[in-house]
């Protein structure tokens, strides 16, 4: 039997307590991250220099013992690869060559991609070296909407109308986009495998601006492709942000093995909607990290109350912010592995 109880509540079993990591626990509110980050450069640096990016997802293990590490990456470093030649600008976030058409599409291509991605596969293997016993590793990747969506844009977006618009005018050209990152998401993720990742995550953090019948097109079906593609040799969270009611149906079409609830998804709800089959992962609200105390303690049980009985796996709803007080995630983690 595997001893990482993570894993083990991925593969349905009961646990005495549910395993518990964060989205973002590597990252600015610890000040040893920013010490890390300081001297590397730029963001993308830190990404692909295995020594810095061991160190920065072995940060929080240290720290505050999570049940286990993912990756420090970026969902970018996929079009990156692909030659969209990302660059991450100071208090602004991600600028990419904006995608306009057919033609830039031509000129991008997997061909480099597990050469460009070396770095990541190097961190991969590692970590496994280095990580505890008891600590499971998680690889991940971006889903192909939300690269997509980043890709056409050039950066953010609070709505992504730009690419939304493209999807609708040019349904072809953004199907072969779609189609390219879908691919190059499996090999990806299939490498990250081999080098040691034991389970995978996918985000989908810009599913929830879509409707339902472009939502299904662009974001449900290549996410079941890639996790179907992956059955049998790892199992896959899927991270469809902001999709609300159809987490449900999401859940029953796509068959992921673990589904991460997003912040507005009430739990109870999610427990009599989502197929017995699937562990819930989530969903304390970011902000009630940043309040701490007495809040955020009866906050992370109501969670745990409302999924008890079914394999969960305690997450936020969303990252950790930036200006969240470290105690409050040391209080949190000791509440919930003496629980
Ligand atoms: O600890 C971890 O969760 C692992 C590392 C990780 C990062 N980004 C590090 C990061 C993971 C899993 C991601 C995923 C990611 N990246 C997503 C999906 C999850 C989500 O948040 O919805 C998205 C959309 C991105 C793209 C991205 N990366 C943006 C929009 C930004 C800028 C916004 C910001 O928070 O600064 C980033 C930068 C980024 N990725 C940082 C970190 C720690 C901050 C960069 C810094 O140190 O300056």
């Amino acid at each position: 039997m595997d001893k990482k109880v993570f894993l083990r509540t991925l593969a349905g079993e009961a646990t005495p307590r549910p395993p518990v990591w964060l989205m973002r626990q590597a990252g600015r509110y610890l000040p040893e991250y920013r010490e890390v980050r300081a001297g590397a450069g730029g963001f993308l640096d830190l990404c692909y220099t295995p020594d810095l990016a061991v160190e920065v997802t072995l940060q929080p293990i240290r720290r505050f013992g999570f049940d286990a590490a993912i990756l420090f990456s970026d969902i970018l470093v996929v079009p990156d690869a692909l030659g969209s030649e990302v660059g991450f600008v100071e208090g602004e976030g991600p600028r990419l060559i904006p995608l306009q058409g057919g033609a830039d599409l031509a000129r991008l291509s997997p061909a480099r991609l597990h050469d460009h991605l070396a770095p990541v596969y190097e961190t991969i293997r590692r970590l496994r070296r280095d990580l505890p016993p008891e600590t499971a590793l998680i690889g991940f990747a971006g889903a192909p909407w939300t690269l997509a969506a980043y890709m056409i844009e050039g950066g953010g977006s609070k709505d992504f109308l730009r690419a939304r618009e493209t999807a609708r005018r040019e349904p072809s050209m953004f199907g072969r986009l779609v189609d390219l990152l879908t691919e190059a998401v499996i090999a990806y993720l299939r490498e990250q495998l081999r080098s040691g990742a034991e389970a995978l995550q996918l985000f989908d953090s810009w599913a929830g601006v879509l409707p339902p019948d472009e939502r299904a097109r662009w974001s449900t079906a290549p996410l079941k492709r890639i996790v179907d593609a992956l059955r049998g040799e790892a199992p896959v969270l899927c991270f469809p942000r902001g999709i609300g009611a159809a987490y449900a149906a999401f859940a029953a079409e796509v068959r992921p093995q673990g589904l991460s609830l997003d912040t507005t998804v009430d739990p109870a709800w999610a427990a009599s909607a989502i197929p017995k089959g699937v562990c819930l992962q989530g969903n304390l609200d970011p902000a009630l990290l940043v309040t701490g105390g007495e809040a955020m303690l009866e906050g992370a049980n109501a969670i745990r109350e409302a999924l008890k009985g079914r394999p969960h796996v305690f997450n936020l709803g969303h990252g950790v912010l930036p200006h969240t007080p470290p105690e409050h995630v040391a209080a949190l983690v000791r509440a919930l592995k003496s629980a």
